[in-house]
């Protein structure tokens, strides 16, 4: 089953001599339970296109299917309801809250996808499945950035999302805290069944995909997908 269904998706920025076409003509489907990794040089087109999968922005030209939904028919609320009920964001620099520990991070993420209830307790199962317990009362500068990428993973998985979108997630990271962001995000893959779609400048994240897309110039120039010992299939 698709969760998300890229169409003939263009995505131009500019007009006329000075008109860009950072994703071109792009048909392109996640299935549920994908490990997807997109890789590409710089410009390639990753974030437009990861931005377009998210509904975080939208097509020039083509149709974006979420939940056999097509983007082109929703108004910008009903898109960010849309978005906001199926999609976790995850980012390179993290976006944690500074004056909130890690516990009132994911508690204020809580808070504001409706719960009003107790908070700290589903805040700190969240934090555990990350693999953060006895670190929740730390500000984020008290955490090292694979420390802090893992809140902000718990804080994504408050909205228990279909897919979770991160663009370069361990590009501000060291390879140690990198690699454990990675285990985290594919020991919930395995276990929670969550969709994954990252993208990443390095090769030893890179490998780690189950499928790994690669754009050049705005187009899928490749599409492998590999089987569970890592090798290419
Ligand atoms: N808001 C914008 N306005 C104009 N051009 C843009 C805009 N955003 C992206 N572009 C252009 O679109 C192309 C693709 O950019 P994109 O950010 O998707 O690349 P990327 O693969 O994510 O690169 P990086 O690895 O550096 O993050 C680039 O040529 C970029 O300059
Ligand atoms: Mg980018």
């Amino acid at each position: 089953m698709a969760v998300c269904e890229l169409k003939h998706v263009t995505k131009s920025y500019g007009t006329g001599p000075a008109r860009v076409d950072a994703v071109k003509d792009i048909s392109l489907s996640i299935d549920s339970g994908e490990f997807t990794v997109f890789k590409g040089p710089s410009g390639s087109g990753k974030t437009t296109l990861l931005n377009m999968v998210g509904c975080l922005d939208t097509p020039t030209e083509g149709d974006v299917i979420v939940k056999d939904r097509s983007v082109k028919d929703l108004s910008s609320r009903a898109l960010s309801r849309l978005r906001a009920s199926t999609i976790g964001f995850v980012f390179q620099s993290f976006n944690l809250m500074p004056v909130l520990t890690a516990l009132e991070n994911v508690e204020l993420a809580l808070q504001l996808a409706g719960l009003k209830e107790d908070t700290r307790e589903p805040a700190a199962k969240l934090l555990s499945e990350v693999g953060l317990e006895g670190f929740e009362r730390r500000r984020p500068n008290q955490l090292s950035g694979g420390q802090q990428q893992r809140v902000a993973i718990a804080r994504a998985l408050v909205k228990h999302p279909a897919l979770i979108i991160a663009d370069e997630p361990t590009a501000n990271l060291d390879t140690t805290n990198g690699a454990q962001v990675l285990d985290i995000m594919q020991a919930l893959n395995e276990t929670h069944g969550i969709t994954f779609l990252f993208s990443s400048h390095d090769p030893r994240m890179i490998e780690r995909g189950r499928r790994i897309v690669s754009l050049t110039d705005g187009v899928v120039s490749s599409d492998e997908r590999r089987d569970s010992s890592g090798g290419a299939g």
